[in-house]
């Protein structure tokens, strides 16, 4: 093959990579349940309703806290100090210098044999599970392993803990039917928790997450500088910053509710993110 042809051979797949990461999002682009966000937040209420919740002295546990997701939600839930007791469950221990997070607990566990760690999940008012892993990490024996049967056994026995309100860090376009490997098994992970029957439970449907990832994913930094490229309002349907997933889920862990499951899908997680700076303490 002459040299050039290999090279535009090679430059083409370089700007396919992207498109291929974003195949499954674009793929199941429909309508989700739509999220009142926006009347919480010019209302200001929501300053109410963190300290309400503030008051109930709660216990959290967060799954996959050393992760891109998890890292900033803990950081973002001490920066609020809602919870009494905080307790990080994982499978390596995390080193913290800083103060804040001194009484953070953390609990070490086997995820192939979580059964013996039913004691780690016991008593907890809230659970946020942000696991997961890739298919080019784990292999697609391995994706599945942790993406559902880590997060469905971890989700069971929060519910024999006594977990009242579980957290679901999914993905857009999850889908149980799908014929796409990824959308397919978070699809049927959250079925499966739903059926788990926790008091309220709620799923997070983001698009394309960003963030300055340490570990280095070549088709997710290319998919983000393709987002970067493309104008605001369609970066927006297919991405959001992590900060803002992670706004999401606390606004609307305070926010009460009467309803037993919510879907955010990611229009809804934008939108009940962005409300924040004033409601800080
Ligand atoms: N990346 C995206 O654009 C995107 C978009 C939509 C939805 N999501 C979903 O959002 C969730 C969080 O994503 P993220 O990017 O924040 O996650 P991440 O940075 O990849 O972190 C994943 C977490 O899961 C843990 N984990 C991975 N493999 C494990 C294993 N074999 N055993 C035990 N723990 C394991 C990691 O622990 P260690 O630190 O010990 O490895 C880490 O705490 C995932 O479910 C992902 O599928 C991601």
């Amino acid at each position: 093959m002459p040299q050039g042809t290999g090279l535009g051979v090679g430059a083409a797949a370089l700007l396919l990579l992207p498109l291929a990461l974003l195949l499954p999002y674009l793929y199941l682009d429909r309508p989700e349940e739509e999220w009142p966000s926006s009347s919480i937040m010019e209302t200001g209420t929501l300053q109410k309703f963190l300290e309400d919740f503030r008051m109930q002295n709660k216990a959290v546990f967060i799954l996959g806290a050393t992760g891109e997701t998890g890292q900033v939600l803990l950081r973002e839930i001490l920066k609020r100090n809602l919870f009494s007791k905080i307790t990080l469950i994982g499978r390596r221990k995390i080193e913290f210098e800083e103060e804040a997070y001194k009484n953070v607990h953390q609990e070490v566990v086997d995820f192939e044999k979580l059964d013996e760690y039913a004691s780690s999940f016991q008593d907890y008012d809230v659970g946020f599970c942000c696991l997961g892993t890739t298919r080019s990490k784990a292999g697609a024996d391995g994706f599945v392993r942790v993406d559902r049967d880590y997060v469905l056994k971890s989700a069971e026995l929060a519910k024999a803990g006594g977990c009242k309100h579980f957290n679901l860090l999914s993905s857009k376009g999850a889908d149980k039917s799908s014929s796409f490997l990824y959308l397919q098994v978070k699809g049927e992970v959250e079925a499966k928790i739903e059926e788990l029957n926790f008091d309220r439970y709620t799923i997070f449907r983001p698009a394309v997450l960003l963030c300055d990832r340490k570990e280095f994913r070549p088709a997710e930094w290319l998919t983000r500088k393709f987002l970067g490229s493309l104008p605001t309002s369609w970066a927006k349907d297919h991405s959001v910053p992590v900060i803002t997933v992670v706004r999401a889920m606390i606004n609307n862990l305070v926010t009460p509710s009467d309803k037993k499951m919510e879907l955010l899908d990611n229009q809804a997680i934008h939108n009940l993110g962005k409300a924040e700076d004033s409601t800080q303490p």
